[in-house]
């Protein structure tokens, strides 16, 4: 089988396309690996690559004929979901990003992730974002990971829609429901550097002629959730 060597982070993120889905859309897909290695491994299903800009667009272009998928992958040039109508895929991949552009994409097409049952979210930073998108748009997470790359810490989380009242608390959306059930060693590097780094923001804001009260006690709300999990 022909294939293409997706990097560690993109492996854990095709593992939640399932058989069950028969479409999916990429979301700012680049050179396309993701949905055409799935599209490679799952005869039936089929994919749309969206992309932003020009050069990453016409990677994917070239990386889906060069892989002779060009029945089953359309790549589209646009922003975010405007390149996929409501009902037209079941779920929607968006990785490589910040959370808060993850977030934004999300937001504003709301009304195009009609008939999408999946979201597969993987912030590179600001995975908090996602969690409070979750809770005002009623998704719950069904799936959360963190894990290390090349030096690089990354979170994927999975948001299925749902009638049931969302309930997290703050620290949860701070630091991840489902990562906090299965705490990793990535999960002990991103936040003790976390914790590192606040810890000195604290110190030097309280030597401001006039501190930011809230701001201070804030993050050192956020210190203790961490200490609580480390
Ligand atoms: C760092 S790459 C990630 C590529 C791939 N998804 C991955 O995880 O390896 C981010 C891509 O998102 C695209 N992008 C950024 N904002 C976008 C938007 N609003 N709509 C579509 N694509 C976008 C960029 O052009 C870029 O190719």
């Amino acid at each position: 089988m022909t294939g293409i060597q997706l990097s560690t982070r993109l492996e854990r993120v095709k593992k939640y396309i399932t058989d069950q889905i028969n479409a999916f859309a990429d979301i700012g897909s680049d050179h396309a690996y993701l949905p055409c290695q799935v599209c490679l491994e799952h005869p039936n299903i089929k994919a749309i690559a969206g992309e932003v800009n020009q050069g990453p667009y016409q990677a994917a272009v070239t990386q889906v004929q060069k892989e002779n998928l060009q029945d089953r992958i359309d790549v589209r040039l646009g922003d975010g979901l405007n390149v996929i109508a409501p009902n037209e895929v079941e779920c929607v991949t968006i990785a490589g990003m910040g959370g808060t552009l993850i977030t934004s994409i999300l937001e504003n097409g709301l009304d195009r992730l009609e008939g999408a049952n999946r979201l597969i979210l993987q912030p590179n930073i600001d995975a908090s974002s996602i969690r409070q998108f979750a809770i005002h748009h009623q998704y719950e997470i069904i799936n959360e990971e963190i894990l290390s790359e090349d030096g690089y810490i990354y979170e994927i989380i999975v948001l299925e829609p749902t009638s049931s009242p969302i309930e997290y608390t703050a620290k949860e959306v701070y630091l991840g429901p489902k990562i906090l059930e299965n705490k990793n060693q990535a999960f002990a590097s991103k936040w003790r550097k976390v914790y590192d780094k606040k810890k000195s923001i604290i110190k030097q804001m309280k030597q401001a002629k006039e501190p930011d009260q809230s701001k201070i006690e804030k993050f050192e709300q956020q210190l203790e959730w961490i200490e609580e999990e480390l």
